[in-house]
């Protein structure tokens, strides 16, 4: 039988308790974690340091988030926090949606939640607002209708590091879409393997808790989002998990994680593919902080004022978003030109024209 970090085994049915007595007693602050699966390494940019230095200095030590959760263009937007922890990325986000913006964190973990809790009044002071824009709620991610969070109700729903600690993945993502506006997202950093992580390290609580052992290999997360008609997941950054601690590593073997932020647009028009109808987009340098240059995800960096050639699904995740007014938009849906250039395809199309074109033999 293989080895665990302990002799304790957890079955489905206990995940919930073992992840709130690892987050809610054995960790004291972020020092006593034995991994940096949960520690943010991303470059910070300069106005979310801003944000992060008013924060109460109680949220910033038990923050055990795994990456940045701070999309673009969020002036007046309404967002939930799929385990919001001690609070800390929804004190950041309550200020970059200003006073007319509402955060909502969700956490099951009453430690943590009562950290959380606890500052509301204080950051509603230190940013100068007249009544609160944040509220926490004790309960489970994967049953918000619980807590009475409405349909198409969220313009985004952010997470950090909590999904893979969930033992219905599918509930989560099929909750999160039904809370989404139409054209809202998903923007989310978690822990993802190279592959399927066998069930006895499952049901160790500390590579459990630790973020390691619940993660999803990558594929069948892509695959359980389309699922849930989430139809072309994109990839914004990742980075591979350094694993110092001797017992972990000989415990996970050759099984390699990374932390990886996601977005997930609900956008039911979305194409599997990547199709070419000659389109193209012109980015006006309009969104605050991000003047230069629009990350779309780690494949579509749009320089402003640069026609940038667009696929279909593309199109749509700038046409049909709250990103609509920061860019032109040239083409249409009329002509459709086969497979958007750089997409893996299945057989040599340039042979095919070329065999087509030459003497018949
Ligand atoms: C790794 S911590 C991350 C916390 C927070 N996002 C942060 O960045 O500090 C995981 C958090 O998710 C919460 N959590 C895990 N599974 C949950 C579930 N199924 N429902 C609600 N909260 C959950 C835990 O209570 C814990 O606070």
């Amino acid at each position: 039988m293989a080895k665990t970090m302990t002799n304790i085994s957890i079955q489905p049915v206990e995940k919930y308790y073992a992840v709130k007595e690892y987050y809610g007693k054995t960790l004291q602050g972020s020092q006593d974690l034995k991994t940096d699966a949960c520690c943010t390494d991303t470059q910070i940019p300069q106005h979310i340091k801003n944000a992060l230095a008013d924060v109460h200095n109680e949220v910033l030590a038990r923050y055990y988030g795994c990456g940045l959760v701070a999309p673009e263009e969020l002036e007046a937007r309404r967002i939930l926090d799929l385990g919001s922890g001690s609070g800390r990325d929804c004190y950041v986000l309550s200020r970059l949606v200003g006073e007319n913006g509402y955060v909502v964190g969700v956490d099951m973990t009453p430690e943590q939640l009562k950290v959380a809790e606890q500052y509301v009044d204080y950051h509603t002071q230190q940013y100068g607002y007249n009544k609160p824009n944040v509220e926490f709620k004790h309960g489970y991610i994967e049953r918000l209708d619980e807590l009475e969070l409405a349909d198409n109700s969220f313009d985004i729903i952010v997470s950090n590091c909590v999904i893979n600690l969930s033992p219905d993945k599918e509930a989560v993502l099929r909750e999160a879409y039904r809370v989404l506006k139409p054209g809202g997202e998903v923007y989310f950093s978690d822990v993802y393997a190279d592959r399927r992580v066998p069930s006895v390290l499952v049901k160790d609580p500390v590579l459990y808790g630790e973020c390691l052992s619940g993660a999803l290999y990558w594929n069948d997360f892509l695959n359980l989002a389309k699922q849930i008609g989430f139809i072309e997941p994109r990839l914004v950054e990742d980075r591979p998990l350094k694993i110092d601690n001797p017992e972990i590593i000989a415990l996970m073997g050759s099984i390699r994680c990374f932390s990886a932020t996601y977005r997930l647009f609900k956008l039911p028009d979305l194409e599997s593919g990547n199709e070419d109808y000659g389109q193209a987009v012109i980015y006006k340098g309009t969104i605050s902080h991000h003047e230069q240059v629009f990350k779309l995800d780690k494949h579509h960096l749009i320089e402003t004022g640069k026609v940038f050639p667009v696929c279909g699904n593309t199109y749509r995740m700038l046409h049909e978003t709250r990103f609509k007014p920061h860019f032109e938009f040239i083409g249409n849906w009329k002509t459709h030109y086969g497979i958007f250039e750089g997409t893996p395809i299945p057989f040599d199309e340039t042979q095919a024209r070329e065999e087509t074109t030459s003497d018949c033999c």
